[in-house]
């Protein structure tokens, strides 16, 4: 109930999966919580459902590839509540959703690129004066397994730019860890299997699909939004004060194989 007492939260992508189950279980466990997405109307529906339990929060709309909205974004968080102490960066998209159906090859590596790694850049840069001020701070960033293992389905001639935009997301969260040790800021990031989500919606939705994914978690089934929340609360509280820098697996076991 109390995991995140006094603590204000910026949650992009909060309306939708990982990113909304995040921004409600922040909310319960004491959060002041910003809830960031693409969607003014998705992250309206997540302040709702937070505000329905009891919890503040408020809604914020915005692209985490551009800078300028990157900077509203944490300013109407601090704004709103006073400071800003944690950060999860879960705005992300792969090469099923990134841009309309048909759209070039060339543009869809630059959107995935863009959203996933630069916007993880651009919104934890705006955020980094704010935790320095508050003393320190936590950043969870939304890698993947994809981040550490390869995954057999490429675009086109194999070119997936998922897997290198989570590789990149692991490696800019281990720099970060560093850069801003001294600091206090605290960075770490997830590495989640498959998760069901919006996301995964268009694969999980084909039997045959599905089961193949299931099969390939040793635990036999796909992640929960909440159960990658757990991980997240976990890291941005003070339960976590050692802990930076680490790339932390959710992943039903994927990655143990
Ligand atoms: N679902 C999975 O299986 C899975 C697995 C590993 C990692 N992840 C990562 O977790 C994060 C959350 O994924 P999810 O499954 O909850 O996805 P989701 O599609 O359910 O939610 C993502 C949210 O991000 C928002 N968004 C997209 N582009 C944005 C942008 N440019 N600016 C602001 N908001 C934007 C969308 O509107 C959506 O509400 C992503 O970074 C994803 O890559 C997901």
């Amino acid at each position: 109930m109390n995991r995140l007492r006094g603590k204000i939260a910026l949650v992009t992508g909060a309306g939708s999966g990982i990113g909304r189950a995040s921004a409600a279980l922040f909310a319960s466990e004491g959060a002041s919580v910003a809830a960031a997405d693409l969607s003014e109307a998705l992250a309206r529906e997540t302040v709702d459902e937070i505000e329905r339990r009891g919890g503040k929060a408020v809604a914020v709309a915005g692209d985490v590839s551009d800078a300028s909205a990157a900077d509203r974004m944490v300013s109407a968080a601090a704004d709103a509540f006073g400071g800003l102490n944690a950060l999860v960066n879960s705005a992300g998209v792969t090469a099923r959703n990134a841009l309309a159906p048909g759209a070039d090859e060339e543009e869809v590596w630059d959107r995935v690129i863009d959203v996933n790694l630069k916007g993880t850049y651009l919104v934890s840069r705006s955020a980094l004066p704010h935790m320095r001020r508050a003393g320190g701070g936590s950043i969870v960033n939304l890698a993947s397994t994809m981040g550490i293992v390869g995954y057999p389905a490429g675009l086109g001639g194999g070119f997936n730019p998922y897997p290198p935009s989570k590789g990149g997301v692991v490696q800019l969260t281990r720099n970060m860890a560093i850069d801003f040790a001294r600091d206090a800021i605290r960075v770490n990031c997830l590495c989640p299997g498959f998760v069901e989500t919006g996301l995964t919606k268009s694969l999980t939705d084909d039997p045959a699909t599905r089961e193949m994914l299931e099969s390939r978690h040793p635990l036999g089934r796909l992640g929960l939004p909440e159960e990658v929340a757990y991980a997240a609360l976990y890291l941005a509280s003070d339960e976590a004060a050692y802990v930076t820098g680490a790339a932390l697996t959710v992943d039903g076991g994927y990655t143990a194989q």
